[in-house]
């Protein structure tokens, strides 16, 4: 088991819907439960869903299938595959590789903060002590004292990586395949569970009516339709495609490389993007409706209730728990279970990726790469894990200052992102779009689209969308993740007034 990234001996699959669970428990993650709800609520409900969906099929399905056939084709994982494909251009791999190592650390802060809430509610569900406050009213206080402390999100976030560690070092049929196995039908089912509950509720229909039927005036201004509205929900909706099918962090290559010839590529990424949109849609079932209510009932505005990440998961959620009586806690319960697992079977796949780079360079075995790979987690995600706390003044802008650098450009807001947001930033708005637009550019102009046709037509298989694929990986992807690239940038650094 410990040889098994040696290249004589490749680790597989044990089939394809071992692949297919495995991607799609990458792609399942926080992006898909405290993102997209918020981003359908913020655009238009239905109308989001139809741009994203039809992105899905399009720009997803060209980058999905182009990274995994790269990663079939040369049995290697993204450090090693592109020099192997092709002398010389080795540094996307390297440019590449660099994105899992930044994310994994403070994904996994993340996943000890889904921890302490896991722990928090299996508490109040088993004891039925109120531990968050009378109705969960100071939940904001509650949270910001959790990650503000100086050692306990440290020590969750260590629980975290050394759970993912354990599932990492016992191989990919071992331990990935057969920890998915466990974990993923108990999110599916958790999902449906929690999403039928909110719907039988009495009083959801408005906001499933608000969720899901196309509001067309969240693309108007003064009731005109505004071109620019239009143009922000689709960055908004491909920023989030990319990041909740896990593109261009080097995880499709890797696990492509585990995949089996005789195993399709196109129906497995057709399959992969179903269960991966089908739960994010299932979490604005079990989200958007309680939230509609609880703004309703406490008098607030709708848009203002329904906020993304931390902030709706941490604070507003435990509120709305609160209001659902004996109920609420073991709800929260549920709830955090299906986050743990998701942000656990996300935070495995990147620490796969950073694995496998290493033991396919160095040829080393699994057990001392995951060793390794977890003591650097480890040492990166303290930067994240006391950003919120003791570091909370480690910026670069500090930094400059240190080095008596005070220009008047190092007070600007992406040089004051402290730890999380930092990793965050660099890595999903600039990095990652980098690593798209240059892998689109190497498939579709100096490999030629032939590289992954041919892969994926192995053994063989028909690749119905072929002609469609070369124009989308030759002409469209590039200029839309150019799109995605300059808007977040502008975003970033207050450029044009963009703010998604
Ligand atoms: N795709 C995951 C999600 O939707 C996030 C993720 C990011 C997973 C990076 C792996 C790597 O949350």
């Amino acid at each position: 088991m410990s040889t098994e990234n040696h290249s004589t001996s490749r680790a597989s699959w044990s089939g394809q819907l071992a692949f297919v669970l495995a991607a799609a428990a990458s792609a399942i993650g926080l992006g898909n439960l405290w993102r997209f709800p918020y981003l359908a609520a913020q655009y238009g409900g239905g109308a989001f869903i139809a741009i994203y969906l039809i992105l899905v099929v399009t720009l997803g399905f060209t980058l999905m299938t182009t990274e995994i056939a790269i990663g079939r084709k040369t049995r290697q994982s993204q450090l090693t595959a592109y020099s192997r494909l092709h002398k010389g251009w080795g540094f996307i791999g390297l440019l590449g590789t660099i994105i899992p190592l930044l994310i994994v650390p403070y994904y996994c802060v993340i996943g000890g903060w889904v921890l302490k809430y896991f722990v928090v509610y299996l508490k109040m569900a088993l004891t039925g002590v109120n531990l968050m406050g009378e109705n969960a009213v100071d939940s904001a206080g509650f949270f910001s004292s959790f990650i503000s402390a100086p050692f306990a999100p440290f020590a969750f976030g260590l629980v975290f990586i050394i759970a993912c560690a354990a599932i990492i070092v016992l191989g990919v049929k071992n331990g990935i395949e057969r920890s998915n196995l466990v974990m993923m039908p108990i999110l599916f089912f958790m999902a449906i569970a929690i999403s039928i509950y909110v719907i039988c509720l009495p009083g959801s229909g408005a906001g499933l009516k608000y969720y899901l039927v196309p509001n067309l005036s969240s693309l108007s201004v003064d009731g005109a339709f505004s071109i620019q509205l239009l143009g922000k929900t689709i960055l908004g909706a491909m920023g989030q495609m990319f990041y909740s099918l896990s593109l261009a962090m080097g995880i499709m290559i890797t696990y492509g490389s585990y995949m089996r010839k005789e195993d399709s590529i196109e129906k497995s990424v057709r399959r992969i993007e179903i269960f991966d949109t089908l739960i994010a849609i299932i979490a604005g079932l079990m989200i958007i409706p309680v939230v509609y209510m609880f703004a309703v009932k406490t008098g607030m505005d709708v848009k203002e209730a329904m906020n993304a990440g931390p902030g709706l998961m941490f604070i507003t959620l435990p509120k709305v728990f609160a209001t659902l009586g004996v109920a609420g806690p073991w709800v929260g319960l549920a709830f955090f279970t299906l986050v743990t697992f998701a942000a656990a079977t996300s935070a495995i796949s990147l620490y796969e990726a950073c694995v496998a780079a290493v033991c396919d360079l160095l040829k080393i075995e699994r057990r001392s790469a995951t060793f390794f790979m977890g003591a650097t987690i480890c040492f990166l995600s303290t930067f994240s894990a006391l950003g919120y706390g003791p570091w909370s003044n480690v910026t670069l802008s500090s930094a400059f200052h240190a080095m008596g650098i005070n220009g008047e450009w190092t007070n600007g807001a992406f040089f004051k992102l402290q730890g999380l947001d930092f990793f965050d930033f660099i890595t999903n708005s600039v990095f990652m779009p980098i690593v798209a637009v240059i892998t689109c550019v190497f498939i579709g102009w100096i490999k030629g689209p032939n590289t992954v046709i041919d892969e994926v037509s192995a053994d063989g298989h028909q690749f119905k969308a072929r002609g469609f694929y070369s124009f989308m990986v030759k002409y469209i992807a590039p200029l839309l993740i150019l799109a995605v690239l300059v808007s977040e940038v502008c975003r970033a650094f207050k450029i044009g007034g963009w703010s998604i």
